[in-house]
């Protein structure tokens, strides 16, 4: 229904037009209780998986960006996601870059904006946060910031209320001047200051690469993930473009166009990790055979937002129902059995 009925509406306004106009019904739970039950699968038990230490019903995880404010987790625990990502949190408050920050690109199921990370400001966020103590849906905050203090300011205050901290180090393309990778030194500062003040699982969200340098910069940060144990990685499959319609004349690239990119950044991570620090993947995952693909290269959950863009609100259920025949087709029992089945190794096993 939605692709047919509403989304055709919704795609004729204005991209900022429509983000409020979704957010409006998505930030009231009680409208998506009665819709609750539809939004799970029978056959749950094939599903079930840890990410990091986190049990989670189903692999399918909303991402950080389609709710930055922490305005609205009650309803994504009501779509059948297996946990959800709130934020960038970002400490201190910050506007909004200037519109247009959304180009859809229909006929590609992919768009580019140039959001960056705005926000109301800590308390905003935490009040968010702070309805959800007693959940069926784990929680993962992620926190973004521009400097040392802001990245330890932002973890102290959120750790308490979620399930695990996933530290963003994406291009906040504030101003499109291209985006320099964070210095290794610092994000070794950053975890190095974190480790004592850690009560649960720390992750970390690398950006994708567009040349060697950054590909370096990248081997560099997971290296230096693992010397520090963190829990686990995230992996966004999205580039940055060029698009003269921006308000900032480019931005980041999302949804079905960098499909290539999120399964090439799995099988990397996965080499250099060999396989042992966990992989939350995302990058144009919109469909079971998407995330399939995804989990047998090596990622144990995958997550959108473009997918929530252009799919709505069954975007998890379906999702789990195609996994589900996906694993039965393909005779495999678990998703465990599933995961990094595509990389040598494992399928020599
Ligand atoms: C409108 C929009 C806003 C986003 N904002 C954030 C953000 O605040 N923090 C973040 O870590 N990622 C943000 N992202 C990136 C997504 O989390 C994800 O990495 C990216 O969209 C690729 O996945 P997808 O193709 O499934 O959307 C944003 C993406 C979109 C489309």
């Amino acid at each position: 229904m939605y692709k047919s009925l509403f989304r055709p509406v919704l795609f004729k306004m204005k991209p900022e037009r429509a983000q409020e106009v979704s957010k409006f019904f998505l930030k009231r739970r009680s409208l998506w209780r009665p819709v609750s039950s539809f939004m799970h699968v029978k056959e749950e038990e094939m599903l079930r998986t840890n990410f990091a230490g986190i049990p989670l019903k189903n692999p399918v995880g909303l991402a950080a960006g389609f709710d930055k404010y922490c305005e609205m987790i009650g309803t994504m625990m009501e779509l059948g996601f297996g946990y959800a990502v709130s934020g960038s949190i970002v400490y201190g408050a910050r506007d909004d870059n200037p519109k247009p920050m959304y180009v859809r690109y229909p006929e590609k199921e992919s768009l580019v904006n140039c959001t960056g990370i705005p926000s109301k400001g800590i308390d905003y966020a935490l009040k968010g946060l702070m309805q959800y103590t007693n959940r069926k849906t784990p929680i993962i905050a992620n926190v973004q910031d521009f400097d040392i203090d802001g990245y330890l300011n932002g973890f102290k205050a959120v750790q308490p209320l979620v399930d695990a901290v996933e530290i963003g180090l994406i291009c906040p393309n504030e101003k499109y001047e291209g985006c320099n990778p964070i210095e290794e030194e610092t994000f070794d500062q950053i975890l190095t200051q974190l480790k004592p003040k850690k009560s649960k699982p720390i992750l970390v969200k690398i950006r994708n690469y567009h040349n060697e340098k950054e590909r370096e910069n990248r081997f560099e940060l997971i290296r230096m993930c693992m010397k520090h144990d963190v829990d686990g990685i995230t992996l966004p499959g999205s580039m940055s473009v060029k698009e003269p319609k921006l308000s900032l004349g480019a931005g980041n690239l999302t949804g079905r166009a960098i499909f290539h990119n999120t399964l090439r950044n799995i099988h990397d991570v996965w080499d250099q990790t060999n396989g042992k620090v966990p992989i939350k993947a995302l990058g144009g995952i919109f469909r079971g055979k998407d995330a399939f693909e995804a989990i047998k290269a090596g990622a144990t959950t995958v997550e959108s937002v473009t997918g929530m863009i252009y799919e709505g609100w069954s975007y998890a259920k379906q999702i789990n129902s195609e996994l589900v025949n996906l694993l039965k087709e393909n005779k495999f029992s678990s998703l465990d059995e599933l995961r990094g089945y595509a990389n040598p190794q494992v399928a020599a096993a």
